[in-house]
């Protein structure tokens, strides 16, 4: 039982994330499920509801839907309906998929639950690293956005709704969000796995800068 709606939910979910160019594809959620099933364990979360929100965290995300988030939540409840999956899971999940999103650098996101908390930790981990390094440029590219302009200096958006328009250089993006995501992981587990992360992403700027300025 268990086994066949995971693997139910692996294909509703690559099918739905088929020719997704921009770092949020099917690869990003087989990461972000393989991070979660490692945290949850450690941490004694409940294995079910983690590794069905992490499947499903990205199934409708807000920044390809004209800023509409309550689309994916909608998405994943049908899903899960459909497969006769009871509402002591549904609740949970929906909930966890609804508040996952990072909204700014001034814009808390708090978790309810220990599987929330994982998977969260687990979408945020692959955001950082040499994996977060290579979806950001994705996404830069995605949006036709230069990848680093001298002139202009991060902002740390208030709001969800300024983080929404926000149109900077990918560069930004790791002072704007990147670098502030080990501070912001909700277990030890994940914090752990964070600061290897963030130290390579560091150790990575140093050298784009240095290499900008011809000095590396
Ligand atoms: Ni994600």
């Amino acid at each position: 039982m268990t086994t066949s709606l995971i693997d139910k939910t692996c294909q509703f979910v690559e099918a739905k994330l088929a020719g997704e160019g921009s770092g949020h594809d099917w690869w990003h959620i087989y990461r972000v499920w393989n991070l979660a099933k490692n945290i949850a364990e450690q941490e004694g979360a409940n294995m079910r509801v983690v590794e069905l929100s992490a499947l499903l965290h990205d199934i409708a995300d807000w920044k390809f839907h004209d800023g509409d988030d309550s689309i994916g939540p909608k998405v994943a409840e049908q899903f899960l309906l459909k497969n006769q999956v009871g509402s002591e899971v549904i609740d949970p999940v929906i909930e966890i998929i609804a508040s996952i999103s990072y909204k700014g650098a001034g814009v808390p996101t708090p978790m309810k639950t220990l599987e929330g908390k994982v998977v969260q930790d687990a979408d945020r981990l692959d955001a950082i690293g040499a994996m977060g390094i290579a979806r950001t440029f994705a996404y830069g590219g995605h949006k036709n956005r230069l990848m680093y302009h001298p002139d202009e200096p991060p902002v740390m958006h208030q709001s969800f709704e300024e983080y929404k328009k926000n149109t900077g250089h990918t560069i930004n993006h790791f002072h704007e969000k990147l670098l502030l995501l080990k501070d912001r992981m909700n277990t030890a587990s994940g914090k752990n796995l964070a600061e290897g992360r963030h130290q390579y992403m560091q150790a990575y700027l140093d050298q784009f800068h240095k290499e900008w300025d011809g000095k590396a």
